[in-house]
């Protein structure tokens, strides 16, 4: 019998990013796609903002972008409305926020229950909302990091799948913190989706499921080894 050696191509999750500016965790997912160490393809990226860098990251891989100027719509909802209309038809298997700078409505959290992530640069649930370098800083903490996590109704809140820890070293500024955190977040950002995409990684609106057991608590990215959050 002959024999096929073509590689049986691995099935590749289809995902939609929505951006706001630089867009370095977006280049995270495009570099790890294009390294192999992620099958997904990005349908296409969303952008609230004309002017961000995220946009000339598409482009030069690519990737179909649009953007949405909320400053255009009368409100909150009629913008998550808008987005909808272009994300709904590709049919995307993850919502991918990567540094979008807007609150989400209750309509579109509830639309993407099952699917929408986040990427947030701290120690959920220590520190939602902005300015989450400094305020490490402020407190002495010895440790810092960043958290991956599906999307709830309050902000920076959801179940969170992995977690990256970063000391924070003497002499750090918000800013020299925040490019070690960022260093983190493109390391653990293609990992969750990459479970997503094994099947091995899922959320039904209420429960996170691993490996077709419950995960009750974030796993956590630690000298670059992925270990239990007790381990
Ligand atoms: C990242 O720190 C992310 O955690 C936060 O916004 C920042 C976006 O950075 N939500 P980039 O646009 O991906 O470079």
């Amino acid at each position: 019998m002959a024999c096929d050696k073509t590689a049986v191509a691995k099935k590749k999750i289809s995902l939609v990013v929505l951006i706001s500016g630089g867009g370095s965790n977006l280049q995270a997912i495009i570099d790890a796609i294009k390294n192999q160490q992620l099958d997904a393809e990005i349908k296409t990226v969303i952008s609230n903002n004309v002017s961000a860098g995220g946009l000339d990251r598409a482009a030069l891989a690519d990737i179909d972008t649009h953007v949405v100027d909320h400053k255009q719509f009368p409100d909150r909802q009629t913008f998550d409305h808008a987005l909808i209309n272009i994300i709904d038809p590709l049919k995307p298997e993850l919502v991918v926020l990567a540094g979008f700078m807007r609150i989400l409505s209750d309509d579109l959290i509830d639309h993407y229950v099952d699917r929408l992530i986040n990427i947030h640069p701290s120690l959920l649930p220590k520190y939602k909302g902005l300015n989450t370098h400094q305020l490490a800083i402020n407190n002495h903490d010895a440790v810092h990091g960043a958290s991956v996590h599906y999307v709830s109704h309050e902000l920076d809140s959801g179940p969170v799948v992995i977690q990256a820890e970063v000391p924070v070293l003497d002499g750090d500024d918000k800013n020299t913190l925040a490019s070690r955190v960022l260093e983190q977040e493109h390391r653990i950002y293609p990992m969750m989706i990459q479970m997503v995409a094994d099947g091995r990684l899922s959320f039904d609106g209420k429960q996170l499921s691993l490996d077709k057991k419950p995960l009750n608590k974030p796993l956590l990215w630690k000298e670059n080894k992925l270990r239990n959050h007790d381990e």
